[in-house]
């Protein structure tokens, strides 16, 4: 969705939210320009660790992105920033900013729906629980009250109301399907939910 792996060999690429930069070091083997960033200091290490620092690695918050304007060709995230952020918006803003013209911003987020059904792997995952209206975001909380973990839900239209008010148009909203190779089970994620309810929406953003 950021173009044929032939088209990215030397572009230079933000990925947002890179935890331990995982798409970064794919995005190298094609022989791009990768920087990954992130907010979380141990995510970034669990990076270096991997691979002693041969992507660049920044520590910064998504919405106040400290590079220039245009420094970069593309931008990308897997799952990571936007949903736990309370002004996506900015976020968008800001990736507009740091991009080209004719640049493109894809990014994944579990897929909307989800909100509404439990993370459960098996059948009970199946029947709906909650209103998919109800953005009030999910918090974990430790022993003193304090939130550790925040995620916010938007629905899909909000998404779109967030890109073009971040400045972007939307090219493409992709649900990929459950690959049929796939058997394995994975917190709330399982062959049987997959075949049945989109578990990823990806966003394909371009920067006027
Ligand atoms: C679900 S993880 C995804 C990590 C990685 N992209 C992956 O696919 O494994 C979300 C990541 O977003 C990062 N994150 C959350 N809020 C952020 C923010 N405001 N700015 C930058 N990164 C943020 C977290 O630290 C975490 O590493």
């Amino acid at each position: 969705m950021l173009g044929p792996p032939e088209d990215l060999k030397d572009k230079v690429i933000l990925e947002i939210g890179s935890g331990a930069a995982q798409c970064s070091r794919w995005l190298a083997a094609q022989g791009a320009h990768p920087v990954a960033l992130d907010l979380s200091h141990r995510q970034l290490q669990h990076a270096l660790r991997i691979d002693g620092g041969a992507v660049p690695l920044v520590e910064a918050d998504a919405g106040a992105l400290p590079f220039a304007d245009g420094s970069f060709d593309l931008a990308c995230s897997a799952y990571g920033a936007l949903p736990f952020v309370a002004d996506p918006v900015r976020v968008l803003r800001d990736v507009h900013r740091v991009l080209r013209p004719g640049g493109r911003f894809v990014f994944s987020v579990t897929h909307p729906i989800r909100w509404a059904f439990p993370d459960e792997p098996g059948p009970e995952g199946l029947s709906v629980a909650a209103s998919y209206f109800d953005r009030t975001p999910y918090v974990e909380q430790d022993d003193e009250g304090r939130a550790v973990y925040v995620e916010h839900h938007r629905t899909v239209g909000d998404r779109v109301r967030d890109i073009v008010a971040g400045g972007f148009r939307l090219v493409d909203l992709v649900e990929p399907q459950w690959p049929a190779w796939n058997t394995q089970e994975w917190g709330g994620w399982s062959p049987l939910r997959g075949n049945l309810i989109p578990g990823t929406a990806i966003f394909v953003c371009e920067r006027s």
